[in-house]
C-alpha cells in the first residue's frame, strides 16, 4: 500500500476514486462543496436520495455518470462538523478503508484529513486513517491464496493520496504516514506470525523469523537459546512446560540498538506458546484450534521490534521471547510437580494449563541482565481476562503508575486501548502452597489478577507492566484471525519513552 500527500484541489486531481467526508445531518465537508459544483451536483443527488446521514462509520460507494472527471466517489459519514470525538475519525478511518479495500479502482484521493477532531492534530488524524488503510488491506497468504488475488474479485486500491491543504500541513502528513508505514509493517508481521498454524509455527519457526530481522536490520542482532542452554541456566520452569512435547523449545533475544550505549533499554517479553492444548490439564475440543494463537504476545514484541527499525528510533529495546508448545505426553508435567525457577523460587504447578506464566517467570528473571528501564510483557494469558474485559481493552497489570499511565495512553492514541486492574497483595493469598513458594493457579476469583501477580513476583526489583491480551490479539467466528494487537499500543509508548542512563 502506497500513501502519498498532496495538495491539489479535489476539482483538479484526476483519480479513480475519491472519498470525501459527510457529517450528521447530510452537510458535506468543505471540499464536498467544492466536488459538488465540479461534478455537476453529483454529490448533492446522492445525499438527496437519503442512503446516508452523515453518521461517524456510514459510507456508500457510487459508480459517477460519465462526463464526470472521476469515476467513483465514496462518501463517508464524519460525524458532527465541529469538534467531532477522537471516536467518529475512528470510525470513519474504519468505513473509508474498509470500502478502499474492495473497489476495483487502483488508487484514490481522500479527503477526509480536514475534519474538526476534538483534541486531535494533523498528525493524530493521519496516522489513524493511514492505520485504518493499511489494517483493512492485510491478507493472511501463509496457507491460503487470499481471495483478492483471485481473478474476477476486486483487489481494492493500492495507491492513495491524501489531500493537504498547505506546505506545512504536507510535512505533518507525510511524517504521519512514515509513522504508520512502520506500524503497519510492524503488524504484519505480528498478524502472519499468528495466524500461522502451529504446525508451521513452532518455536524453532518463530526463532528463525526473528533471525530474519536480524539479518534485515543492521540495528538488530539476535541470539537464540536451545534447551541445553535454558538447563545451564536453570530456566525449569520453562522447561516444565516444554517436557511433554517433541518440539524443542527457545528462548529468542532480539536487540535493537538505536541510543547510546548508556541508555537502559526497554524490555519487552512476549509469550510463545506455539499451541496451548492445556498439558495434562487438557482443554476442552471446542475451540481448541485458537490455542495456535496462543503464541501473540511473541508475535506483537517481533512486530514492534520491527516497527521501531523501521523508524530508526533513537532507544534501546530488547525483546525475550520464551517459546514453547504446551502438549501432553508420558514426559509431560503433571499436576502437583513442584519445579524451581531460574530465580530460585519454587512452583507447585496444579494446573499444566497456566503455562503461560511459568515461561514469563524465567524469562522476566532472564531479563535481570539487560538492567531494563521498564520491562513489558504481553501475554495471552488468561480467559478470565477475557470475562473480566470482554474484547475491547487488553488487561493491563503495573507496579509503576507512570509506566501504566504511559501505557494507557499510548493505547488510547492508537485506539489500541488497555484498561489497568489491581496487583494488590491481598491476591496473594490465593497462591499459596503447602508445598512450595508460589502455587501456579489460584482459584476461581480474580484469575487475571492473580495470574498478574504471579509475574509480578519476578519483576520485584523492576519497574514492570504486564498486558494480558487473551481478548484482543485475536478475533473468533467468520473473521478469525490475528489482529496485530498490542503493536500499536506498545510502538507509541516506546515512541515517546525516555529511558534512564545505567548507573
Ligand atoms: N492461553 C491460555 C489463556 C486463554 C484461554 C487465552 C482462552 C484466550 C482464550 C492460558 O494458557 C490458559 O490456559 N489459562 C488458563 C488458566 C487457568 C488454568 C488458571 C485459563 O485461562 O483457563
Ligand atoms: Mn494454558
Ligand atoms: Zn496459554
Amino acid at each position: 500500500m502506497e500513501l502519498k500527500s498532496a495538495s491539489l484541489d479535489v476539482t483538479t486531481k484526476r483519480t479513480a476514486c475519491v472519498v470525501i467526508g459527510v457529517h450528521e445531518g447530510r452537510r458535506l465537508t468543505e471540499s464536498g462543496k467544492r466536488a459538488d459544483a465540479a461534478f455537476d451536483k453529483l454529490l448533492s443527488k446522492v445525499l438527496r436520495r437519503g442512503d446516508m446521514s452523515g453518521k461517524a462509520g456510514e459510507s456508500i460507494s457510487v459508480h459517477a455518470p460519465p462526463g464526470i472527471a472521476i469515476e467513483q466517489l465514496v462518501l463517508v459519514g464524519m460525524g458532527p462538523a465541529r469538534k467531532a470525538p477522537a471516536r467518529d475519525f475512528r470510525r470513519a478511518s474504519t468505513a473509508a478503508a474498509a470500502a478502499l479495500a474492495n473497489i476495483k479502482a487502483n488508487d484514490a484521493s481522500v479527503y477526509l484529513l480536514e475534519a474538526d477532531v476534538d483534541g486531535r492534530d494533523l498528525l493524530w488524524k493521519t496516522r489513524t486513517l493511514s492505520q485504518a488503510i493499511h489494517d483493512k488491506r492485510y491478507r493472511y497468504s501463509g496457507t491460503k491464496k487470499p481471495a483478492a488475488e483471485k481473478p474476477g474479485v476486486a483487489k481494492g486500491v493500492s495507491k492513495v493520496v491524501m489531500n493537504a491543504a498547505s506546505k506545512p500541513d504536507a510535512r505533518v502528513i507525510d511524517n504521519g504516514i512514515v509513522q504508520a508505514n512502520a506500524l503497519a509493517a510492524g503488524m504484519t508481521l505480528a498478524r502472519e506470525l499468528g495466524n500461522l498454524p502451529g504446525n508451521i509455527c513452532t518455536p524453532i519457526y518463530l526463532a528463525s523469523q526473528a533471525r530474519k530481522l536480524g539479518k534485515k536490520y543492521r540495528s538488530v542482532s539476535v541470539k537464540v537459546l536451545g534447551e541445553p542452554e535454558m538447563k545451564r541456566l536453570g530456566m525449569n520452569t520453562l522447561l516444565a512446560v516444554s517436557a511433554g512435547s517433541e518440539q524443542p523449545a527457545r528462548m529468542v533475544v532480539a536487540e535493537y540498538n538505536g541510543g547510546s550505549a548508556k541508555q537502559r533499554p526497554v524490555v519487552l517479553v512476549g509469550k510463545g506458546v506455539t499451541f496451548d492444548s492445556g498439558g495434562i490439564s487438557i482443554k476442552p475440543a471446542g475451540t481448541m484450534d485458537e490455542m495456535k494463537f496462543d503464541m501473540c504476545g511473541a508475535a506483537s514484541v517481533l512486530g514492534t521490534m520491527v516497527a521501531v527499525a523501521e523508524m530508526a528510533l533513537p532507544i534501546n529495546l530488547v525483546c525475550i521471547v520464551p517459546t514453547t508448545e504446551n502438549l501432553p505426553s508420558g514426559s509431560a508435567t503433571k499436576p502437583g510437580d513442584v519445579i524451581t525457577s531460574m530465580s530460585g523460587k519454587t512452583v507447585e504447578i496444579l494446573n499444566t494449563d497456566a503455562e503461560g506464566r511459568l515461561i514469563l517467570c524465567d524469562a522476566l528473571t532472564y531479563a535481570e541482565r539487560f538492567n531494563p528501564d521498564v520491562i513489558v510483557d504481553v501475554a495471552t494469558l488468561t480467559g478470565a481476562c477475557v470475562i473480566a474485559l470482554g474484547h475491547v481493552p487488553t488487561g493491563l497489570f503495573s507496579n509503576d503508575d507512570e509506566l501504566s499511565d504511559a501505557l494507557l495512553s499510548a493505547g488510547e492514541y492508537t485506539g489500541d486501548r488497555a484498561w489497568r486492574l489491581p496487583v494488590w497483595d491481598e491476591y496473594g493469598d490465593q497462591l499459596k502452597s503447602n508445598f512450595a513458594d508460589l502455587a501456579n493457579v489460584g482459584g476461581r476469583g480474580g484469575g487475571a489478577i492473580t495470574a498478574a501477580y504471579f509475574l509480578a513476583q519476578f519483576a520485584k526489583e523492576q519497574r514492570w507492566a504486564h498486558l494480558d491480551i487473551a481478548g484482543t490479539a485475536w478475533h473468533s467466528g467468520a473473521n478469525k484471525g490475528s489482529t496485530g494487537r498490542p503493536v500499536p499500543l506498545l510502538t507509541e509508548f516506546v515512541l515517546h519513552h525516555k529511558s534512564r542512563k545505567q548507573a
